[in-house]
């Protein structure tokens, strides 16, 4: 069953459209600087995240695990972090806890040197639903197989809400979460809905370590879940799935909404080394790409490579352009922001 979804969100995120109408990172125009006054060649694009040097300000997403296919694919994704020098997350790692047999399509990133990588749990794991909770000895085992130097724990209950198999219950999370933020160095994460500013405060109040936005305009979860249910013939799921296709926080906001002293990494809809800049200059540390880098990883280790090569090259002309030598001096360069993005950080009469 695990192998199925997993197989069929593979092919789902690679051949339709499963992203909202409105990309939110267009909405962010930065000011032209004609006159840079610095060398292309000698941008710095190293930056430090919780104390880890990575030489480019990239995180590859978490994305798979659990199939044959999926093996593959976190082989060339850990062989590009290792190239790049930055960091990675594995796929929800349910499936290695249920199924032993399955852990080497998680720790083969281990035969490459990463400079940190994350592991992944559902928070639906973290307590009782039909099945128990993950203890802390099943938290250690996934965080143990790959060597993680944090642990990744996603918030996807909408996904939940739309898919057949879903899980139901989220009373008591936060407790749980405290606890697991008491004995691993956790990083939440949204899986395309992003995360509001009481979530971020919880969060921070919790004892989380980063913040990772996962907000709306990139894959979406109820359109993956739309076309599973398709297939089903589940018409329930599919109209469910359609109704919340667009819902969610725009990834830009969200990064602001989750400006309450934690470290914050911009994601959800991120397509290139421009919307990474946009990014950086909202707030993030650092962009995560999920499935910008998906076909190219299903592909081969030279498509992963060219296609994170590139997001760098954009990154540094953006950077450039708006006199950035420094991937921090982005934060302070100008921008304009556009509607619907505008109204958005109005809410919490930050902008
Ligand atoms: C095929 C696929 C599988 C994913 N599986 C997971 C997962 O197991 N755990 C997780 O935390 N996020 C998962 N994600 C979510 C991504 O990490 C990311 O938050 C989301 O896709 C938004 O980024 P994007 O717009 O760059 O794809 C998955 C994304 C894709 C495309």
């Amino acid at each position: 069953m695990i192998e199925n979804r997993k197989e069929e969100h593979i092919n789902i995120a690679e051949s339709r459209v499963v992203s909202p109408d409105h990309n939110f990172w267009d909405d962010i125009k930065f000011v032209h600087q004609a006159v840079p006054e610095i060398d292309f060649d000698r941008i710095d694009t190293a930056i430090k995240f919780l104390n880890i040097k990575t030489d480019f300000p990239i995180l590859i997403s978490s994305m798979t695990g659990g199939t044959e296919r999926a093996r593959e694919i976190n082989r060339n994704l850990a062989r590009a972090a290792e190239t790049f020098g930055i960091g990675m997350g594995v796929g929800s790692m349910r499936a290695a806890v249920e199924k032993k047999e399955l852990s080497d399509t998680f720790s083969v990133i281990n035969e490459y040197k990463i400079r940190y990588k994350i592991a992944n749990i559902g928070a639906p794991q973290l307590i009782d639903q039909e099945k128990k909770g993950f203890d802390n000895k099943k938290i250690d085992y996934v965080f143990d197989l790959i060597g993680a130097n944090f642990l990744a724990v996603h918030f996807n209950f909408l996904q939940e809400m739309v898919q057949p198999e879903g899980d139901h219950n989220s009373r008591g999370v936060m407790k749980r979460l405290q606890e697991v933020a008491a004995s691993y160095p956790v990083i939440v994460k949204e899986t395309g809905n992003g995360f509001s500013r009481e979530a971020a405060n919880m969060f921070r109040d919790a004892g989380v370590k980063a913040i990772d936005v996962g907000g709306l305009g990139g894959t979406s979860f109820a359109a993956i879940e739309y076309y599973r249910a398709e297939k089903a013939g589940d018409r329930e799921k599919m109209d469910s799935g359609r109704t919340f296709w667009d819902w969610g926080i725009p990834s830009p906001a969200s990064i602001r909404y989750c400006n309450v002293g934690l470290p914050v990494i911009g994601s959800g809809g991120l397509r290139n080394g421009l919307d990474l800049a946009r990014s950086i200059a909202m707030g993030a540390e650092m962009g995560g790409f999920a499935r910008t880098l998906l076909s190219s990883a299903d592909k081969s280790y030279e498509d992963v490579e060219r296609e994170i090569k590139q997001i760098i090259r954009d990154l540094k002309i953006a950077m450039f352009l708006t006199s950035s030598g420094k991937v921090n001096d982005l934060r302070k360069a100008g921008k304009i922001i556009m509607e619907p993005l505008k109204s958005w950080l109005s809410l919490y009469g930050d902008e």
